[in-house]
């Protein structure tokens, strides 16, 4: 199943990507992960997309294309996957499209995870992320020893632009360039919208059974 998960800032796309790459025995691809990778290991990417991260604004589309056609022409995604944090913006979602009519692949269903923008500031500052790719909240989701990872016991951090300031920004650039994606995709008739705003067992339910899986 190809599957991509919309929603704002901090609304548990990497949470429920997460578990639902589990169950579907599929990759997540996070183009923020990979830009933060490209980032730490100063590549020609992540040396022109640090700027705009810091500053909570969006990564150029032109930069990002590049990116995930990249991505999904490697083998394990032959079976399906999960975009998190992909399209965001309209000129993106265009992009996927002639991307899927070029190489034939197709997206079956977009899932928005609808959390209120009041909740937002507390899940960023209270994230703690580990290195390995798993994500903490101090409050929803504690790691069983404070600061280190159940999975691979290594240094939670918090991420640079989860700053109170860097998040306003975020939430911005998702209200002008994200939101109108809700639109686009519920006129092709493939958006699923979940309500975000519960546990994360209970957001998981809501989306398998949205998606019938
Ligand atoms: P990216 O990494 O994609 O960040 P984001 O979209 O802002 O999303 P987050 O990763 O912050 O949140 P999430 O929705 O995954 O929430 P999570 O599950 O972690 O992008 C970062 C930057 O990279 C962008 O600002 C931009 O610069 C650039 N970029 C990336 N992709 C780009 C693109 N396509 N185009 C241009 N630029 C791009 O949850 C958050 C917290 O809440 C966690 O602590 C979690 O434990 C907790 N939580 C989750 N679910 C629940 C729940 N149900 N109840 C309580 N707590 C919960």
């Amino acid at each position: 199943m190809k599957i991509i998960l919309l929603g704002k800032p901090g609304g548990g796309k990497g949470t429920q990507a997460t578990l639902l790459k589990e169950k579907l025995d599929v990759p997540q691809i996070s183009t923020g992960d990979i830009l933060r990778e490209a980032v730490k290991k100063g590549t020609p990417l992540g040396k022109k997309a640090k700027e705009y991260m810091d500053a909570g604004k969006l990564v150029p589309d032109e930069l990002i294309k590049g990116l995930v056609e990249e991505r999904l022409l490697q083998d394990d995604t032959k079976g399906g996957f999960i975009f998190d944090g992909f399209p965001r913006t309209l000129r993106q979602a265009e992009d996927l499209e002639e991307i899927s009519e070029r190489t034939g692949i197709s997206i079956d269903k977009v899932v928005y995870i609808d959390v209120p923008t009041q909740n937002i500031v507390k899940r960023l500052s209270g994230r703690r992320s580990c290195g390995c790719g798993a994500v903490y909240h101090i409050e929803s989701k504690p790691p069983k020893r404070q600061g280190i990872c159940d999975v691979c016991s290594g240094k939670l951090y918090q991420r640079d632009d989860d700053k109170e300031d860097v998040i306003n920004n975020r939430i911005e650039q998702y209200e002008a360039q994200t939101m109108p994606l809700i639109e686009y995709y519920k006129n092709e008739g493939i958006l699923v919208t979940i309500n975000g705003d519960q546990s994360i067992n209970d957001v998981f339910k809501d989306i398998i059974k949205g998606l019938g899986i």
